[in-house]
């Protein structure tokens, strides 16, 4: 299932210095660092740094205080579930983006008891209409680590990208988030992919034959993790450096520096990534450079899970990278390098990506239609972020739609929730078919909040303080109209038909 093929994957140690140089020196909107939960910017040397939490209107600020934390880990935001609701609440980020961007982003958590309890939460996270993953960071937690998530995501809004945490059945305490990175990349990075249709999850990033620390900003200039990956045997180190700047994927030129190398005539097997995959479709790209010397170049084959994934691939010192943008993976997989001739194997970094469909957003209408009644309402249900229909599970409290060509409210449910004030103009929800605004306390009158709704089949309004004149035409054939007890209209003409 598509949902699974993002995983969870590496992780940091606590008192790592990892945050400590985040910045890219571009525009404003190329890259957004969100320290969650705090009320103060970090600054970094440059003077950009990390921002305070001021993206989302919605949860509450926590501050750890273990030893050693670094200050982007020590601040978290949480989300308050309900127990007494039976659908889930999401609550969401809203990101300013380019329009048609295509954007990294990265989620980190770090638990640290903020709640008291004694294990992190299991929550889900979604990007506008789209089911990203799982978060379970369970097993890092338990062994002293924060987590993080990374996905690609095309910026699919005019203006804005969500960036949600998820409550679901398997939340039983508040989520939480720990840090939010956006980060603008070039058209070129993952272009294989097409960003209409699908996004893509992070698996592994790798250098191979690398014992070192993570390569990361400013190696890599869109602050990519580099995560070592090596073996004993197999490591070598460059004797020349190589330019990447005309790569496929642009790959900081450092994870070039080192390789992992088959023996003489032997194949090079490498289990990778690590983790056992679920089914489904993933973006394979493997990158490789002869740095032996200026003028060698190798031949040799490449296969993944015995699969041909390249014959006779030919590297010399320049470098290439290989790259499929759908291959099918399934449990361990095995990436092996058996030699041509003439030529010993070598590879330098690889990357793994699961890819799942993107969900489509609520027509933009009903999606401004239902910000306005938000906004007019004192205090809306909770989880009312996003987009107000997707995913499909996560609709907010009390909206249900359909889901045909065009994703669209048909049905709002507002009923026993004391609201009070005027009710908000629905005009615009032109396919309302269900609308149950009973058991609150608004007030005013209702000439206008109903106009247009032509496709209203249920009205129920009672036990309200409204008054005024109820309009005629809410008196028809095929609408289901239901105004009293419980409200002071001044008149009510007789059904039409007496
Ligand atoms: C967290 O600490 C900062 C700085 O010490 C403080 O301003 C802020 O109010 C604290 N937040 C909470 C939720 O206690
Ligand atoms: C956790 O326990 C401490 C000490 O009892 C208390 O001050 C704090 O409010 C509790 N925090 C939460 C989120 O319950
Ligand atoms: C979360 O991860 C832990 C440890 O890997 C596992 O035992 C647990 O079942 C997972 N929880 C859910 C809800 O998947
Ligand atoms: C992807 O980017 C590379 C440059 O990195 C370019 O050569 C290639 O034509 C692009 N492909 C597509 C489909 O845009
Ligand atoms: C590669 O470049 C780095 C700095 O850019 C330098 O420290 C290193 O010595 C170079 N390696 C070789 C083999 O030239
Ligand atoms: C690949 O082939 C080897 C040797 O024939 C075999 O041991 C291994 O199980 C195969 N792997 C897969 C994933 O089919
Ligand atoms: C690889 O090249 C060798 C020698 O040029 C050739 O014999 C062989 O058929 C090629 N293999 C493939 C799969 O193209
Ligand atoms: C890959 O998986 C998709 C569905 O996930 C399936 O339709 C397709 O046939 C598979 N391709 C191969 C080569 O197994
Ligand atoms: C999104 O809409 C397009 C066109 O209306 C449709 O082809 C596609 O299947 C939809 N995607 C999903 C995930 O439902
Ligand atoms: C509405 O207000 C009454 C009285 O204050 C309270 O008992 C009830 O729980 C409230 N209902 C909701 C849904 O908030
Ligand atoms: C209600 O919304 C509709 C559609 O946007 C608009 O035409 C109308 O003027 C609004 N009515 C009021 C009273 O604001
Ligand atoms: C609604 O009307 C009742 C009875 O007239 C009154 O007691 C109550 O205060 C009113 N509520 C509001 C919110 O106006």
């Amino acid at each position: 299932m598509a949902r699974s093929a993002s995983l969870l994957f590496l992780v940091f140690l606590l008192s790592s210095p990892l945050y400590f140089v985040s910045v890219l020196c571009q525009s404003s909107l190329s890259r957004l660092f969100i320290d969650c939960g705090s009320t103060s910017n970090i600054p970094t040397p440059d003077g950009l740094g990390w921002i305070s939490d001021i993206y989302i209107d919605v949860g509450r600020n926590h501050n750890l205080t273990l030893p050693n934390l670094h200050p982007v880990l020590s601040t978290l935001r949480s989300f308050p579930i309900r127990s007494d609701l039976d659908s889930p609440l999401k609550f969401c980020y809203v990101l300013p983006t380019n329009p048609g961007g295509r954007y990294l982003v990265r989620t980190t958590y770090f638990y640290g008891g903020f709640d008291n309890g004694s294990a992190p939460p299991v929550f889900d996270q979604i990007v506008d209409g789209t089911f990203w993953t799982t978060v379970n960071t369970t097993a890092d937690y338990a062994a002293g680590m924060a987590s993080y998530y990374e996905g690609v995501f095309l910026a699919a809004g005019k203006k804005n990208m969500r960036v949600c945490v998820a409550a679901n059945t398997y939340t039983t305490s508040d989520p939480f988030i720990s840090a939010l990175e956006m980060i603008l990349l070039d058209d070129s990075v993952y272009n294989g992919t097409d960003f209409g249709k699908y996004a893509m999850g992070l698996i592994a990033r790798s250098s191979f034959g690398s014992a070192g620390s993570i390569i990361r900003y400013p190696d890599d200039r869109f602050d990519r993790y580099w995560q070592p990956f090596s073996d004993s045997t197999h490591a070598k180190s460059s004797t020349h450096n190589i330019t990447t700047a005309d790569f496929w994927n642009l790959p900081p030129a450092v994870v070039f520096n080192t390789a992992m190398v088959a023996d003489q005539g032997k194949p090079l097997v490498l289990l990778w990534p690590p983790n056992s995959l679920p089914d489904a479709i993933y973006y394979i790209a493997l990158y490789f450079a002869d740095t032996s010397s200026l003028q060698s170049t190798r031949t040799f084959n490449v296969f993944v899970n015995n699969y041909s994934f390249y014959s006779n691939l030919t590297v010399s010192s320049s470098g290439l990278v290989v790259f499929s943008n759908q291959w099918n993976l399934s449990g361990q997989t095995m990436v092996t390098l058996t030699p041509g001739s003439p030529g010993t194997p070598l590879i330098s970094a690889g990357e793994v990506f699961g890819l799942f469909l993107i969900g489509n957003l609520t027509v933009t209408r009903d999606v401004i239609a239902m910000e306005q009644i938000r906004e007019n309402i004192i205090s809306p249900p909770p989880g009312w972020s996003g987009d107000p229909c997707m995913p499909q599970d996560y609709s907010w409290v009390g909206v249900t739609c359909s889901y045909g060509l065009q994703i669209r409210v048909v049905s709002l449910s507002l009923a026993n929730n004391n609201f009070t004030g005027h009710i908000p103009n629905l005009s615009r929800l032109r396919n309302l078919e269900k609308l149950h605004l009973q058991d609150n306390q608004f007030t005013g009158t209702i000439t206008l909040p109903f106009a247009n709704l032509a496709k209203l089949q249920e009205l129920y309004i009672e036990n309200n303080n409204l008054t005024g004149e109820i309009p005629p035409s809410l008196f028809r054939d095929g609408l289901d109209f239901r105004y009293l007890p419980g409200n002071n209209f001044s008149s009510v003409p007789p059904p039409p038909n007496m």
